[in-house]
């Protein structure tokens, strides 16, 4: 039996990657701020029969030590771990700059740090599986690059931007992380599942009007989560043989695009690095 850690597993894509491999009788561990919804994971679980498999782990992934309590909590109870699949995201985008309590800009705390936290820190167990996958769900394919001179966005916020900066620097975390990775034996791979039908989407738009707007783009142009999620699980199931690729739905995507700078990705694990030194209890 695998065992699978899925962050925002109990809602949206995460939630669909997660029943999906409860049916399929693997161990699924879920990460998620909400108890109401962990415990409807939960429910849902012991419906399909697959209660004993079914972890629940609320965290507020915003925040660094919460991450490394959750590190700390996967590692203290499983021998090992075959997949981490990352989807936790707030879709709300902040009109103005806000900091988490540790001093981050939250979509930076929430879209970036957890993820590097989380990878990192689980390394060693994944290493203990057969084939290990880091799959994160973020947005490749996409051209831009980061500002390294303001990883935060913290001069002339821009609630939109900083959505958009989360994604690339995933590309840069992806590309660090294979580089660093000297054992190879984790295949990170990331991937950008373009439009999908979740009601995170949808309630972050704070206007009735471009709601129902957006609703109905999504029904022309999205998908729905179930099969939104089907290329993540051919992935899954077959992962590439490189320890880094990209993927936009089931076309890769080039990995010479500028977003996934290998000098920039270096300099972001190094001021990563730095910034966590701040705050890490
Ligand atoms: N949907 C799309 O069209 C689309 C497009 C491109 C990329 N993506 C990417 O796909 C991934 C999944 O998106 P989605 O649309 O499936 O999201 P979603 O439906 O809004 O679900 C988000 C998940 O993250 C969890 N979460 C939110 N804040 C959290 C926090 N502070 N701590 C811990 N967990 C937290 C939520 O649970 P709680 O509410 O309980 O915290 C929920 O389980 C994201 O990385 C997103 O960027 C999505």
């Amino acid at each position: 039996m695998k065992t699978i850690l899925v962050t925002g597993g109990t809602d949206g894509i995460g939630k669909g990657i997660a029943t999906h491999f409860l049916k399929m009788g693997e161990r699924v561990i879920v990460v998620g701020s909400s108890s109401t919804k962990g415990n409807l994971f939960l429910q849902e679980a012991s419906r399909l029969g697959a209660g004993e498999r079914a972890v629940f782990l609320q965290a507020n992934l915003s925040l660094v030590n919460e991450n490394k309590r959750i590190v700390e909590e996967v590692k203290s109870r499983f021998d090992s771990l075959d997949i981490i699949v990352f989807c936790a995201t707030n879709h709300k985008t902040n009109k103005e700059y806000t900091e988490t309590q540790e001093g981050f800009e939250l979509s930076f705390g929430l879209s970036y740090l957890s993820r590097f936290v989380l990878g990192y820190g689980l390394k060693e167990l994944l290493e203990k599986a057969d084939q290990p996958v880091i799959l994160n769900v973020c947005a490749p394919g996409m051209n831009g690059t980061v500002n390294l001179e303001d990883v935060q966005n913290k001069n002339n916020y821009n609630g939109s931007k900083a959505k958009y900066y989360g994604s690339r620097l995933n590309d840069l975390l992806g590309v660090a992380f294979a580089h660093n990775d000297t054992v190879g034996k984790i295949k990170y791979i990331l991937f950008n599942p373009w439009a999908v039908q979740t009601a995170g989407t949808f309630e972050a738009i704070e206007n009735p009007f471009m709601r129902s707007m957006m609703k109905l783009i999504y029904k022309t142009i999205g998908k729905p989560v179930e099969e939104a999620i089907l290329p993540i699980i051919e992935l899954l199931e077959k992962p590439p043989t490189s320890s880094l690729s990209a993927y936009k739905q089931r076309k890769e995507v080039s990995l010479s695009m500028r977003t996934f700078d290998k000098e920039n990705a270096l300099t972001l694990y190094n001021k990563t690095v730095q910034l966590l030194k701040g705050v890490l209890r």
